[in-house]
């Protein structure tokens, strides 16, 4: 581990998920002793690239493909055990065994076959403009059940399991009536095979379930040091995305209070992850999209596919308002700033600095979706660069005009850049400021 004092960090996406938070976790890993994921389920999609080894994660907190590093999942995270379990055994086939690093919060509440059945029959029968695009994992039932209070599952109930068999079972017969009264009988919904999950879940998991609360307190007391892994992005956030187009969780790191169950009073690095042009996945306004040439041409060069369900990306110009908004509402203090390589290429890049809505221009992020969809971008271009930038290994190397691009950021932003992605290996990220006392840039690029 890299010597740092004691650190407590977090870093989370400025945007609408996809941001390269898993890269940026994973580089600042060395000098944490435990990363904890606070919100989200398996629809985070988080890439690590190591050498020549891609790791897609999901639910497991990018952090322990490093060895020393504790991963936690916080109470906050909505967690299918057997897609948690397929992640486990996936990485051990390829040598990376992390079942002794993982601990999961006895608070947090998993998602269940039904939840996920009841995402896919509710976005089906949804009308075009009522769709959210979600990604099928289950996730706003499972939080909905949460807040409901009455059919919730938690890591806690597994480990009484003759109480857990009873109502599970009650649970399954309320959600099947429910689900044939909205939807229709066209559905496959079994108890028994619920149960089976449930069982596997707990004789394989039990041995990680813990109060992760308790053991962040006795890791800080311990004068551990802590990073906070955000899934999704701020513009995805419940309060304050592009509502109701969001999930259904706390995504920044206001998150971080109750989703992890840690009071993040000396999180002083609050690193916001941003790509150097925008996407989106999944339906909702995206007042700076391209949906035209240059869109394709950015989904191209950056392989704006989805990780978790594939699908093409919606693609755009940075959006400087909504990542404005992002950024005061969580505070941020450094920006990473990935994909920097993608556009190497175009001859003049576009940022959007302001709105224009009903005649009218502003830079203030509505709430109102309605006025989102229909908001024209205004669109100021700054010139590009040429060659590859992925052995860059210095802002200082960068071409003259891909550092003034960033300082336009920095300006309209509001915070320093003081990471920028040139590529997807660890290696390929360009570090300055105080965070560099986090990261050993100098690391072999193994796993
Ligand atoms: P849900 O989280 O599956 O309910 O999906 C709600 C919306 O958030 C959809 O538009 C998804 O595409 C989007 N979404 C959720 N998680 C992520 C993510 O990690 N990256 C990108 N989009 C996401």
């Amino acid at each position: 581990m890299t010597a740092v004092d004691k650190q407590q960090a977090c870093v989370f996406g400025l945007s609408w998920g996809d941001e390269g938070k898993g890269k940026i976790v994973d580089l600042l890993c060395p000098a944490f002793d435990v990363v904890t994921r606070f919100n989200g389920g398996a629809n985070a999609g988080h890439t690590v690239c190591v050498g020549d080894e891609t790791f897609a994660l999901h639910l497991l907190p990018a952090g322990v493909l490093r060895p020393n590093v504790l991963g936690v999942i916080g109470p906050g995270v909505v967690v299918d055990p057997i897609a948690l379990l397929s992640e486990i055994d996936g990485l051990a086939a390829r040598g990376v065994d992390v079942a002794g690093q993982l601990r999961i919060s006895d608070r947090a509440h998993l998602v269940l076959p039904y939840h996920k059945l009841e995402d896919q029959l509710s976005e089906k029968a949804a009308s075009e403009g009522k769709r959210i695009g979600t990604t099928s994992r289950g996730i706003g039932p499972c939080y909905a059940d949460k807040m409901k209070r009455s059919a919730a599952v938690r890591f806690v109930d597994l480990l009484n399991k003759d109480a857990l068999q009873q109502r599970v079972r009650r649970i399954v017969e309320q959600r099947r009536a429910m689900l044939s009264t909205r939807y229709g009988d066209d559905f496959e919904l079994d108890a028994d095979a619920v149960l089976a999950d449930l069982e596997t879940a707990r004789s394989r998991l039990a041995p990680s379930i813990c109060d992760t609360s308790e053991l962040l307190h006795e890791a800080a007391d311990e004068q551990k040091s802590l990073l906070f892994e955000g899934a999704n992005g701020i513009l995805l956030d419940v309060d304050h995305g592009t509502y109701p187009f969001v999930t259904s969780s706390s995504a920044g790191p206001h998150g971080i209070w109750a989703g992890a169950g840690f009071a993040p009073l000396e999180v002083t690095f609050r690193i916001g992850t941003t790509k150097a042009y925008a996407t989106r996945v999944g339906a909702g306004p995206f007042v700076s999209e391209l949906e035209n040439v240059v869109g394709d041409r950015i989904r191209e060069a950056g392989h704006e596919y989805g990780t978790t369900t594939g699908r093409p990306r919606r693609c755009g110009w940075f959006d400087a308002v909504s990542c404005t908004y992002a950024a005061r509402l969580s505070s941020v203090t450094d920006i990473a700033l990935t994909h920097l390589d993608t556009l190497s290429g175009f001859e003049q890049i576009g940022v959007c600095v302001a709105y224009r809505i009903d005649g009218k221009t502003t830079t203030r992020f509505p709430a109102d979706t309605s006025l989102l969809l229909r908001a024209e971008p205004v669109v100021e271009f700054v010139p590009g660069w040429t060659g590859d930038l992925r052995s860059v290994r210095t802002f200082d190397e960068l071409p003259e005009e891909a550092n003034a691009y960033i300082e336009r950021v920095e300006a309209l932003v509001g915070a320093p850049v003081t990471l920028a992605g040139v590529g997807p290996d660890r290696s390929q990220t360009l570090v300055r400021g105080r965070i560099r006392r986090l990261i050993d840039v100098s690391e072999p690029t193994t796993a």
